[in-house]
């Protein structure tokens, strides 16, 4: 039996998130978690002809206990998005309280569920979680992760359409660091199959990558962020999850992770001074294996993009201990 708890259900993420959850097969039971609208939510999903039971859960009545009670995986997509003009660190003062609260009530009621943390800024967000969690004495790094799925999603769209490509599905590409602006770092070169995209044309497509979630936010007119494309990439991030779970072998996604808890970890702060970065991770049972440590071979021009985000996230990634550790 495998229950998914998502939180900040009845959102933009969190609406077609909950929908892709209830027609997975590898869902039974689904508990939808928001301060408004979830009863609603979870009444319209439940009457889906698949397998996975629904209920909503708001804040009263103990909401969040029963919502996380018994959870093997809680995705969180909680809290505001960007408007126009607003970078994902404009976002902290309000998200940032709404991932501590939220993954509290993680380290009470399902301490050894994996957490998916979409929440943005996402740089910040997932050092608070592991805060809250270490707090708590629960902290087990293999199995807490900031989606940035859509960053490699985004990285096989664009690049198949730089080279004319139909299938932006075939292309596997390491997208390291962390996840907004310029600590995103497509490592095109290391791309399978083998792309060859230089000069202006490369500098272009890895700006587009690192900026696409501002594409949606203009295109939005002020009325939200990625959401859509956000909701398929959490949903093949959890969907990754259970099916390494499940015993399937040889599972990688760039994640977020913390790296002094997984295996690989430590040759790559070692290299970048930082506890959190996203990087290809190996998937299995209880969950990350190990990650990758590929950025020995990256190119010349992309060793000069990761100094820049090591420079970002070092600031990010401190904002988000201190919340916890030290707040104002
Ligand atoms: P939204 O405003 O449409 O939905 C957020 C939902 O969270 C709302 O239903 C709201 O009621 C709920 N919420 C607020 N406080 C809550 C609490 N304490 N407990 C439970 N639920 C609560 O926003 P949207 O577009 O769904 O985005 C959600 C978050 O995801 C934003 O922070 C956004 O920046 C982030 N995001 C992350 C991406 C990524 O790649 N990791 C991509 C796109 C967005």
């Amino acid at each position: 039996m495998v229950k998914a708890v998502v939180c900040g259900a009845s959102g933009g993420i969190g609406q077609p998130l909950s929908l892709l959850l209830k027609l997975s097969p590898l869902v039974d039971d689904l508990a939808l978690y928001d301060v408004v609208g979830s009863p609603g939510v979870a009444t319209d999903l439940s009457h889906i002809s698949t397998k996975a039971t629904v209920k909503g859960y708001l804040p009263a009545d103990d909401g969040l206990k029963l919502a996380l009670t018994g959870a093997d995986v809680v995705v969180i997509p909680a809290g505001i998005p960007r408007k126009p003009g607003m970078t994902r660190d404009d976002l902290f003062n309000i998200n940032a309280g709404i991932v501590r609260d939220l993954v509290e009530g993680v380290a009470l009621y399902c301490p050894k569920a994996f957490v998916a943390v979409i929440s943005n800024p996402v740089n910040s967000t997932v050092p608070i979680a592991a805060e809250v969690l270490k707090k708590h004495g629960v902290f087990d790094p293999a199995k807490l992760f900031g989606v940035t799925t859509l960053d490699t999603v985004r990285s096989e769209t664009f690049t198949a359409s730089v080279l004319g490509k139909s299938d932006p599905a075939v292309f596997k590409i390491p997208v390291v660091g962390g996840h907004s602006g310029d600590t995103i770092v497509p490592l095109l070169s290391l791309a399978s199959p083998p792309v060859s995209i230089d000069g202006a044309k490369r500098d272009e497509l890895i700006k587009r990558i690192q900026f696409g979630g501002d594409e949606v936010v203009q295109a939005k007119e002020g009325k939200g962020s990625a959401t859509l494309s956000m909701a398929h990439a959490g949903f093949r991030f959890v969907d990754s999850i259970l099916k390494a779970v499940s015993g399937q072998t040889g599972i990688v996604e760039n994640t977020y992770v913390y790296l002094p808890g997984v295996a690989g970890g430590d040759a790559i702060k070692a290299a970048t001074g930082l506890d959190f970065f996203a990087a290809p991770v190996e998937l299995g049972p209880s969950g990350a294996v190990k990650v990758e440590n590929i950025l020995t071979k990256a190119s010349d021009y992309e060793k000069g993009l990761l100094q820049v985000a090591f420079k970002g996230l070092a600031t990010n990634i401190t904002k988000g201990v201190d919340f916890i550790v030290a707040p104002a």
